[in-house]
């Protein structure tokens, strides 16, 4: 399996509260293998000592543009040098310097004179978050090739609660080695569906199902974390995008399937996740049905099995399918995964899965049997990619 690891990262330290954190991140770093080197703001000086990060990181600290030991050019230099730099945590001062190039510090000098990836993990109060200039400042750094991780929602230093809580470090460390196509699945692509689909009765009335697209979402970001270009194709749900991902959003399987149709050819690896709606109204009107006293009988027609049909390409990706079964959980998921012809199937009890934050996983492939204890749907996620790496480089190196 083909890795490409970063040697070297510069972390730049922010003067905000979560400014502790940095420490984490820099030990977690380290055990990575990683070498790195801090570089911390005065503002950041005030939240946790340099002389904690010179130990952690085993090297001096960069403070000071001014005082260079080695006679060098430090804001050159040390960028230079670095894999990546990753500034964690980025302030709402801090990022409005970044979009509008300002180099006052040695920090930022060092940001504006690089020639690597740069990356960013904000962390405010939730009004600094939510403004309109930092808003316009962290799209424009989005716009100027900067990765953003996070912010995400959560209890905030200020006492409130809200958008503005910076990654936890060993989130931060995943999200970092993925940006940089440090993962087992590095230039591979993967396509996922996931969540409910919609099917109109009429103008306000529909056939739908409760799934949250948990389990889809977390499968995205487990293939992300492992270095994959992402695709998540999904159906209406509440929940954030995941970073680093590219999101369709659909509302019907019809249009689920138009959105994988017309990207599948790219990809390597299909998930089919979602849970799509095995029927829909065969004539959904455009206006609302009016009440009346009589019966109403729905006639209803299949839906397109979007799986079966990308697994039965021409040239098909490595095919995943889920099963949700209420009994008979082995027999009927292997019988689903000979009639789609998919490589993988993820079974599990329906009664468990749809909705839930935890669930348990039964891994039927060429082999046998594999089962994902119970867990919370990301554990799980990073456990069936895992799976999903081993025998799609496996089905490689067979052919
Ligand atoms: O046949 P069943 O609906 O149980 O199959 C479940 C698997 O097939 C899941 O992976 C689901 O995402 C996929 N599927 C699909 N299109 C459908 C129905 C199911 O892609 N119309």
């Amino acid at each position: 399996m083909k890795t490409t690891f970063p040697k070297h990262i510069l972390l730049g330290i922010t003067g905000g509260i979560a400014a502790y954190k940095a420490a984490e991140l820099a030990r977690l770093l380290s055990k990575q293998g990683v070498e790195v080197r801090a570089a911390m703001t005065e503002a950041a000086c005030h939240f946790i000592a340099p002389a904690t990060l010179q130990a952690l990181t085993g090297r001096p600290v960069l403070l000071d543009q001014w005082n260079d030991a080695n006679g060098g050019m430090a804001h050159i230099d040390a960028g230079r040098a670095a894999d990546a730099i990753v500034v964690a945590p980025a302030t709402a001062d801090f990022i409005a310097k970044l979009a509008t190039g300002l180099a006052g510090d040695l920090l930022s000098t060092l940001c504006l004179a690089r020639d690597c990836p740069l990356i960013v993990a904000p962390a405010m109060n939730r009004q600094m978050w939510a403004s309109a200039a930092t808003q316009r400042n962290v799209e424009q750094l989005r716009r100027d090739g900067v990765i953003v991780l996070g912010p995400v929602s959560g209890e905030l230093a200020c006492g409130e609660e809200g958008m503005g809580r910076m990654l936890e470090p060993e989130d931060l460390v995943r999200e970092i080695l993925a940006a940089l196509g440090s993962g087992v699945l590095a230039g591979v692509r993967v396509m996922v569906t996931a969540g409910p689909t919609y099917e109109a009765i009429d103008a306000v009335r529909g056939l739908t199902n409760r799934s949250s697209g948990k389990m889809g979402y977390a499968v995205a970001r487990a293939a992300r974390e492992l270095g994959a270009e992402v695709t998540l194709i999904s159906g209406s749900t509440a929940l954030a995008k995941p970073a680093g991902v590219q999101v369709v959003d659909v509302v019907s399987a019809g249009e689920m399937l138009n959105a994988v149709e017309q990207r599948v050819a790219d990809a390597d690896i299909f998930i089919g996740v979602a849970a799509v709606a095995d029927y829909r109204p065969a004539q959904p009107q455009e206006q609302k049905i009016k009440k009346s006293e009589a019966a109403l009988t729905l006639e209803l027609q299949p839906t397109p099995d979007i799986l079966a049909r990308v697994a039965a390409r021409p040239q098909p990706p490595f095919c995943v399918g889920f099963a949700a079964e209420s009994e008979n959980l082995r027999e009927y998921a292997a019988a689903k995964r000979r009639e789609k012809n998919l490589q993988l199937i993820a079974a599990n009890l329906a009664q468990d899965a749809i909705g839930s934050d935890d669930n348990e996983l039964l891994l039927l492939d060429d082999d046998g049997e594999h089962l994902l204890p119970r867990a919370d749907k990301l554990t799980l996620a990073r456990g069936l990619m895992q799976h999903v790496a081993r025998l799609y480089f496996q089905g490689r190196n067979d052919k």
